[in-house]
C-alpha cells in the first residue's frame, strides 16, 4: 500500500507545529505544509523558523526533507494528498455583515474552492482551523458542487494546543477530537484520521463525535477557559477593594476538585488570537440562532477583559500623580504570554496604546517579539515611533532611567532580574506594576519600589 500523503494548507502557529509533530511521530506518512506566503515558507525551510515554540526547531530540523516538507506549490501538493488539513486563519470579520463578531471564513472558503479545483481523486478534508459550528456544511457544498467526479469527506479535528507549550501539548494531548459525518463513508474517514493520531496518542484519549459537536466543542472550550480568567479578574478587583489577596483566593478555591487549580491566575486580561475571537464568534452564533440571552451571557466575558486592561492603566495613572506625559515607562514583555513570539491581541497592545495617548515614552523589551511586530500591532511606523517608543535589547536597558516598570508578560527571565540594581538606576519614586502577579511585591517594597500589581493590594 502506498504511504499516506498529508497536505496542510496554512503554515502558521497551528499548521506548522501540528504537522511537524505528525511527521515526527508517523515516519510512514509524507507531510507537506503549504502556504501562499513565500516568505513564511522560506523561513520554515531555513534555520530561522517563523514561529517560536520551545522544542519546535529540533523536531523540524530532524524531520524536514525526510517526511516533512514546506512548499508554496499549493495546487500540486493538494492534488497529490489523500488527507488535506485546512489550517488557515479565521479572524474576526472587520467589514460588512457580522463585523466585529463573526468569523471571517474567506480563507477557509478559498481553500475549499482550491481543493475542488485541484482534483486528483477522492479526499478527506480536515478542518483544523477553529470555525463556527456548521462550517463543514459550507466546505462540503463547495466540494460537492465542483462535480469533478471525486468524493469528499469533511472531518472536524480542532486543535487544542496552547502557544508556548505547543510541542508538549501535541505530544501528550488531553484529548484529540475528531468529528465526522454519521454515514458509513463518514465513519471510514473518521477512522482514517484516528489512525494518524493513534500512532502516539492512547486510543481512549481520541474522542469521536458528529461534525457539529466537534466544531462547537472547540468554541466552547475556549469560551470556558476565557470565562475562568474573566471570573478571577473580576474577583481581583474585589480583592483590591477588600484587602483580600487574589492569589490566596485562587489557591483556596482551586483546591476544590470541582473547580480545579488551572486558569485561575489573575492578570491584565487574556490575549492571543483565539479567546476573544472565539467568544465573539460564539456570541454571533447565538444571535444567529435567535438566542440573545445566551449571547449576552458570553459577551460579559469580553467586557470584563476590557475592563481589566483599562483598570491596569487607570491604576498606573493614579499612582503616577495622574500624568505620565513625558515619563519613560519600561514595558517588560509584549507577547500575549511567555514562550511565544506571538503578539496578536496581546493585552500589551491596548495598554501601550493608552500610555502613548497619555503622552508617555515607552521603552519596550520582549525576548522574542520583533520590532516589526510591535510596530504593526501598535499601528505605528518606524518614523512616528521615533522619540516615543524605544526598542531595547534587555530588560535592564528598558528600565534604566524609567519612572515606572510595567510587567506585561510573565517571561521567566523577568523573575530572575536583579531589581535592586535596576531600582538604583530608575527615577525616584520608582514604581513597578506587575500585571501578571509574577513577583513578590512585599520584597520589592523592601527595596524601595512603590510596587503595585493587578489583583494585589
Ligand atoms: C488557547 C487555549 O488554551 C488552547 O487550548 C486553544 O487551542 C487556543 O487558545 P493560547 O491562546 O495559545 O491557547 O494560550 P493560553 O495559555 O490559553 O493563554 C491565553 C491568554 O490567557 C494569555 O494571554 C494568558 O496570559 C491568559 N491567561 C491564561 C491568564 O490571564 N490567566 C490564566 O490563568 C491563564
Ligand atoms: P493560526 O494561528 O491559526 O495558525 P496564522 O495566521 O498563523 O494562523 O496562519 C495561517 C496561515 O494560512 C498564514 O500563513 C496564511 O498565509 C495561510 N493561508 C491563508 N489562506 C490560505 C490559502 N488559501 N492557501 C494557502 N495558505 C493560506
Amino acid at each position: 500500500m502506498e504511504a499516506m500523503k498529508i497536505c496542510c494548507i496554512g503554515a502558521g502557529y497551528v499548521g506548522g507545529p501540528t504537522m511537524a509533530m505528525i511527521a515526527h511521530k508517523c515516519s510512514d506518512i509524507e507531510v507537506t505544509v503549504v502556504d501562499l506566503n513565500e516568505a513564511r515558507i522560506a523561513a520554515w525551510n531555513s534555520g530561522d523558523l517563523p514561529v517560536y515554540e520551545p522544542g519546535l526547531e529540533e523536531i523540524v530540523s530532524q524531520n524536514r526533507e525526510k517526511n516533512l516538507f514546506f512548499s508554496t506549490d499549493v495546487d500540486d501538493k493538494v492534488r497529490e494528498a489523500d488527507v488535506i488539513f485546512i489550517s488557515v486563519n479565521t479572524p474576526t470579520k472587520d467589514y460588512g455583515s457580522g463585523s466585529g463578531q463573526a468569523a471571517d471564513l474567506r480563507f477557509v472558503e478559498s481553500c475549499a474552492r482550491g481543493i475542488a479545483r485541484a482534483g486528483g481523486g477522492d479526499k478527506i478534508v480536515v478542518e483544523k482551523s477553529t470555525v463556527p459550528v456548521r462550517t463543514a456544511q459550507m466546505v462540503k457544498e463547495i466540494l460537492d458542487s465542483s462535480n469533478n467526479g471525486h468524493s469528499y469527506q469533511v472531518i472536524s479535528n480542532p486543535e487544542f494546543l496552547a502557544e508556548g507549550t505547543a510541542m508538549t501539548d501535541l505530544e501528550n494531548p488531553d484529548r484529540v477530537l475528531i468529528g465526522g459525518d454519521t454515514s458509513d463513508a463518514g465513519q471510514v474517514a473518521v477512522e482514517k484520521v484516528v489512525s494518524i493520531y493513534a500512532q502516539w496518542v492512547p486510543r481512549e484519549r481520541i474522542i469521536t463525535t458528529n461534525l457539529w459537536s466537534s466544531e462547537l466543542s472547540k468554541l466552547t472550550a475556549n469560551a470556558f477557559l476565557a470565562q475562568r480568567i474573566s471570573s478571577i479578574n473580576a474577583i481581583s478587583a474585589l480583592c483590591e477593594a477588600s484587602e483580600a489577596n487574589v492569589d490566596e483566593v485562587a489557591k483556596a478555591i482551586g483546591t476544590d476538585s470541582r473547580i480545579g487549580p488551572k486558569f485561575l491566575k489573575s492578570s491584565i486580561g487574556f490575549g492571543g488570537s483565539c479567546f476573544q475571537k472565539d467568544v465573539l464568534n460564539l456570541c454571533y452564533l447565538c444571535r444567529h440562532f435567535d438566542l440573545p440571552q445566551v449571547a449576552e451571557y458570553w459577551e460579559q466575558v469580553i467586557r470584563m477583559n476590557e475592563y481589566q486592561k483599562e483598570r491596569f492603566v487607570t491604576r498606573l495613572l493614579d499612582s503616577m500623580f495622574n500624568t505620565v506625559s513625558g515619563k519613560r515607562i519600561a514595558i517588560l514583555g509584549y507577547a500575549f504570554k511567555k514562550d511565544t513570539n506571538d503578539a496578536r491581541e496581546s493585552p500589551a497592545i491596548g495598554i501601550c496604546t493608552r500610555l502613548l495617548e497619555e503622552k508617555a515614552n515607552l521603552a519596550i523589551y520582549d525576548p522574542r517579539v520583533t520590532k516589526q511586530s510591535i510596530l504593526s500591532t501598535l499601528g505605528w511606523s518606524e518614523e512616528s515611533a521615533k522619540g516615543r517608543v524605544e526598542f531595547c535589547t534587555s530588560a535592564e536597558e528598558a528600565c534604566q532611567k524609567s519612572h515606572a516598570i510595567a510587567l506585561l508578560t510573565e517571561w521567566d527571565e523577568f523573575k530572575e532580574l536583579d531589581y535592586t540594581k535596576i531600582y538604583e538606576k530608575m527615577h525616584q519614586p520608582a514604581i513597578l506594576f506587575d500585571g501578571r502577579n509574577l513577583l513578590d511585591l512585599e520584597e520589592l517594597r523592601k527595596i524601595g519600589y512603590r510596587a503595585n500589581g493587578i489583583g494585589r493590594v
